[in-house]
């Protein structure tokens, strides 16, 4: 639950009061823009594919995100700003998809100090519970507030007047006091997809203050976990010494006077169920997914990991689980292979390429020992592909493992659920996901205990069919009620009411 209590047990430091007082930035005052709703995210909601003929368009890119805002932008006069995923480019606002996109050009340094380095290399860790060492560089925060700024200014010279603008995670936490500053008739919203970490971990960061009240510049704060909204407030507490009652903050103006209320709330985003259900009746999908098992030399069970290549997923946890079930005998290569799909990401972040390594060497040796001319022990494919692709895997196999060390939802689980209308399926799913909260019904795990893991994997391989039907229609029902259209709606109502309220 939410703590009541106020702030005045822990009064802020004189750091927290010269940081407070320091001016928002010199950012240049903007001006009004053409549209009532903007969402400001990293990226784009497009990818530049190359087409058959050589020429070079643009497609939507897959994700819950842009799924959900999509119909918000063409209802809305939406603008989407983000970056195009080229560096040093710069491009004109252009219309796609019925929505208008403005990209945000960044350079090859850039990408270097704000993205790889303080987004990927300092926030990320840190916000996954320290499972990697974060990595504090002056050179790296100072360009991510630069690029913050730059954000900050593009939205504010979309937006209309008193426009709605939404901001997204956690590379534009300083985004919404910027925009705040340049723009005060603004209606604000920000959403961290990612965890929140508790306060003893947070405090790490030498910026602490500066990042919150970058994001106390919202209206309204959504995470993905009450957890995590507990764990942003009692920062809020601690190092700014702002008043909070129950959810909302009373956020006082430089001087110290009262200003307004800013609210913090759970809001935990979800998946298109309707089109992944409806991709799982696909016949060519159902084609396609007989086909993956044939190909695989039809085993008894599949069992099945879809990541990017991320070591906050647990996907050495869950790789040597499986291998020590095949050197126990429990399992044996023919009865049962193991898919690992790891999506390539943050290719240049140093610990993303020792993930690979070790990740590749372990499926190599795993191979190795068990392998037999007509079965694999794990099939491991270092690629991404599209939902038909996915769905039609999701379909094979038998049991689906999500053994996330920190995940602030994990959408793929919640796939997983969507795409069983047959109610065949067994989901493993770590208590350290999001998606738990919601999914209680999967067999939930502790992926550091790679006994309990292993001993998981034989329960949902071994649980009776009646049980896993009974497990997998009560996790539907919540998959296919919350669904991502709801979460974007919720969270934008709940946007709206923050002056009736506050
Ligand atoms: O939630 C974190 C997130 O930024 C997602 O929005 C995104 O799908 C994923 O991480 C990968 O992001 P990127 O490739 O931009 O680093």
């Amino acid at each position: 639950m939410p703590s009541t209590a106020s702030s005045n047990q822990n009064p802020p430091s004189t750091t927290a009061l010269r940081e407070r007082r320091a001016p928002v930035t010199a950012a240049k005052k903007a001006v009004t823009g053409d549209f009532d709703f903007v969402v400001v995210a990293n990226r784009l909601p497009v990818d530049r594919v190359t087409a058959e003929d050589g020429s070079a368009e643009w497609r939507r890119s897959p994700g819950g995100l842009v799924t959900a805002l999509a119909p918000v932008m063409a209802s809305a006069d939406g603008a989407w700003v983000g970056w195009h995923g080229a560096t040093d480019e710069k491009l004109e606002e252009f219309n796609e998809d019925g929505m208008h996109l403005v990209p945000v050009q960044l350079s090859q340094e850039d990408v270097e100090l704000y993205y790889e380095g303080f987004s990927n290399s300092t926030l990320w860790p840190l916000y996954h519970d320290v499972i990697m060492p974060p990595e504090f560089h002056r050179t790296w925060w100072d360009r991510y507030r630069e690029i913050n700024i730059r954000f900050a200014e593009s939205a504010a010279a979309s937006a209309s007047k008193g426009a709605t603008v939404w901001v997204q995670d956690y590379q534009l936490q300083l985004v919404p006091r910027l925009l705040r500053a340049m723009r005060p008739d603004l209606k604000i919203g920000f959403f961290n997809h990612i965890p929140f970490p508790p306060m003893e971990i947070f405090a790490q960061l030498p910026w602490r203050h500066r990042v919150l009240e970058g994001i106390l510049g919202a209206d309204l704060i959504g995470f993905q976990r009450q957890s995590d909204a507990n764990n942003f407030l009692r920062c809020v507490r601690r190092y700014l010494g702002f008043t909070v009652k129950s959810q909302r903050i009373h956020v006082p103006d430089e001087d110290g006077s009262p200003r307004r209320i800013a609210r913090a709330e759970a809001h935990p985003i979800s998946i298109d169920s309707a089109l992944i259900a409806q991709l799982a009746e696909d016949p060519a999908v159902l084609e396609r997914s007989r086909e993956i098992r044939a190909d695989l030399g039809d085993p008894d069970v599949i069992l099945l990991g879809v990541d990017r290549l991320d070591y906050t997923k647990g996907i050495r946890h869950r790789i040597k689980a499986f291998g020590e079930l095949l050197a126990d005998r429990e399992l044996s290569v023919g009865q049962a292979t193991l898919v690992q799909v790891a999506s390539p990401s943050r290719e240049h972040v140093g610990h993303y390429i020792t993930l690979r390594e070790d990740v590749e060497g372990s499926v190599g040796r795993i191979n190795g020992e068990y392998d037999t001319m007509s079965h694999t022990a794990v099939r491991y494919l270092h690629h991404s592909y599209p939902v038909e692709e996915m769905v039609a895997l999701y379909l094979a196999a038998d049991v689906m493992l999500v053994t996330a060390l920190r995940d602030g939802m994990n959408l793929v689980a919640k796939e997983y659920v969507a795409a069983h209308a047959d109610k065949r399926g067994t989901l493993v799913l770590s208590e350290f996901a999001g998606a738990a909260d919601q999914l209680r019904h999967a067999v939930l795990v502790n992926p550091h205990d790679i006994d309990g893991l292993k001993e998981s994997i034989m329960e949902a391989i071994r649980m009776p069919e009646q049980e896993s039907a009974r497990r997998m229609r009560i996790m539907r029902r919540q998959v296919t009620t919350n669904d991502v259209a709801r979460w974007s709606r919720d969270f934008l109502e709940s946007l709206s009411r923050t002056d009736e309220e506050d």
